[in-house]
Formats: C-alpha cells, structure tokens, sequence
C-alpha cells in the first residue's frame, strides 16, 4: 500500500541495513528488525482498544489479522485498510525499492502505527517479554497464534528459501538453530510457552493454526467473542469464507493487482499465502531430521501441558 510518508521529518528515520544480522539483548532476530524499535517499546502508547496479532514468524500471524479486520469490517474485505498490518511493529516500514536498492535510511513501522486510527490492529512477533508494557496497563486485547512447530520451519525455509536471506538461512543451518533456539526471534519453545502460560489473562487469546484449520467457523467465533464484537449469522459466514485460504488468497491477489504488492509479498517476492495445511512438514523432513526433532521437542516441552497436532 502506498504511504503518505510526508508528515514524517527526517529525525522520524532510522540508519539501518537491512542486508545481514540483527542482534538485540543477545539474541538475532530478522534483518528487518531495527533494536532501536524494540527498545521503543518499553514506552509505546498503547491504546485500550488495540488488537495486538502476536506470534512467532510462519505461524498465521495474516490469517488472524484478516480474521479480525473482516470482523471490525462487517465480513467486507473490500473495505479492509490493511495499512498497520502490512508488517510488524518492530520492523523498518517495508519498501521493495529501498530494499531491493540497499538503502540504510528506513521508516520505522511503529511510527506509522502511532498515527493510525483506532482501532489499531498491530502485529509483532516478538517475544512477550519486549512488548509494551501498556499492553497490560491499558488491558490492550492480544491474540496470539502458535504453530505446530514443524510446519513452522517448513513455511519459513519456504518463505524465505529464494531470498537473499535464504543465503544464510538454508535448511539444515535453520532447522539446528531452531532446535537450539537460536534462530531470528529466539527460542520458539520460550515463545509459545510463555503466552501459553498467560492465557488465562483476560485480555489474552490463544489459538492455535491447527485448531483453526479443523474448524474455521468456531475460529471466527472465538475470536469475535473475545473482541466483545458479536456477529450476525450472516456475518459469520461472510468472515469464514473470506477469511479461508482461498477467500484471502483472492483478496490478497485483488491488492496485488491494484500495485500494491509490498503487502502481501515480502520483499516483493514471497507471498504469505502458501500452501496454508497442516503437515507440510512432512515433505520436508528426512527421517533422521524427524526423530533428532522429536527427542529435542520432548525435551524443551517436558514442562508444559501445551500439545500440538502435528498431522
Ligand atoms: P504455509 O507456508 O505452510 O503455507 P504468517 O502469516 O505468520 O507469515 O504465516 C504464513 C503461513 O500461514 C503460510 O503457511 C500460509 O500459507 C498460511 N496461511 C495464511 N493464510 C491462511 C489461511 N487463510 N488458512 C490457512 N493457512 C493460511
């Protein structure tokens, strides 16, 4: 979507590469993660009637967005402004020129979600413990969505496998630093199980991809339920179908096609639709890799009584 970046003066931009490594507080994270926004956080104004999409990367992080947006937009896509979804709080406001170019001067996102209208729909992957504080003052409302974890390093290794990124990214290097916890964002394991054990909280949702997949329709309810935004019959159908993977892939091709690609392909290249099932994982992993997986997965998971579905 293109931006009027006019209102913002020259100190509103950060010096950044977005080519290489982002380290923070010890741990790496996307490239197009700028430290200084994460470290804006800790005094981020919050607003009371914000949704907040939290996940690690590949775990549906769009899907609950349009879930929500078609909810706030009465099942209408048509009428969806998707401006502070189309990246993360923490990142640089994504142009493909500027990237494609390696230009060291970018917007910070968080900047453009300080001026959008409420109610303000944000994403981060971040992990709970960097985002704003206001998010529990102001009793801000967060969804967060996990993702068996096999399916995620699937989705990613294709997401990010024909970019420059891929480079440094490449399967077995990810799949090591994800069993370790090293990978961008931190240990997945730390991530999932942390919200995991805040969900009782009231302004606090936890859904998972797989549960969604099984049942789109009690998806859309839970999450309107927990948004105090009841939904006609009518209405819920509209969302369910618009929301499934072929309704968004539908919207998200009209927005393509409108030139306005930077939304749904990141870094111009990889769409966030993909393949949108459970188990692709399957594919992916050899045998060995399977059951390497498996022993750590039991291992980091011990003490928790979060399962996920795998098949
Ligand atoms: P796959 O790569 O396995 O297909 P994120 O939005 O967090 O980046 O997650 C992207 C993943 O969610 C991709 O997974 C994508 O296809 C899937 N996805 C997006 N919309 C979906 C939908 N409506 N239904 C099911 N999966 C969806």
């Amino acid at each position: 979507m293109d931006m009027d970046l006019s209102s913002y003066s020259a100190d509103d931009w950060v010096e950044h590469s977005v080519h290489g490594s982002v380290y923070h507080d010890g741990i790496k994270f996307s490239a197009l993660v700028v430290p200084s926004s994460i470290e804006a956080m800790k005094t981020f104004d919050v607003r009371n009637d914000d949704i907040w999409i939290n996940t690690y990367s590949k775990s549906g992080t769009h899907w609950a967005s349009e879930i929500v947006h078609l909810i706030l937009n009465h099942g209408n896509p048509e009428t969806i402004d998707r401006t502070t979804t189309q990246g993360n709080i923490e990142m640089i406001y994504f142009q493909k020129d500027s990237y494609d170019e390696g230009k060291t001067r970018h917007l910070p996102f968080y900047k453009i979600i300080e001026k959008a209208p409420s109610p303000r729909i944000v994403q981060s992957h971040l992990p709970v413990r960097y985002l704003p504080p206001g998010i529990d003052s102001k009793k801000a409302k967060v969804i967060y969505v996990a993702r068996n974890p096999k399916d995620v390093i699937t989705s990613l290794d294709r997401f990010v496998g024909n970019t420059e990124m891929g480079d440094f990214i490449r399967w077995q290097g990810a799949l090591k630093e994800f069993m370790d916890g090293t990978r961008n964002y931190g240990s997945w394991f730390d991530h999932v199980k942390t919200s995991w054990n805040l969900r009782h909280q009231e302004n606090r949702l936890f859904v998972k991809y797989e549960d969604m997949k099984r049942d789109p329709r009690e998806a859309v309810l839970t999450i309107s339920r927990f948004l105090e935004r009841p939904l006609s019959e009518e209405t819920l159908e509209k969302i369910v179908e618009h929301s499934s993977f072929k309704g968004m892939k539908k919207s998200y091709d009209k927005v393509e096609e409108e030139g306005k690609g930077d939304l749904v392909k990141a870094l111009g290249k990889q769409s966030y639709m993909n393949k949108g099932v459970v188990a692709s994982w399957k594919k992916r992993f050899t045998v060995s890799e399977n059951e390497e997986f498996d022993r750590v997965y039991q291992e980091k998971m011990a003490d928790t009584d979060l399962r996920f579905d795998f098949e």
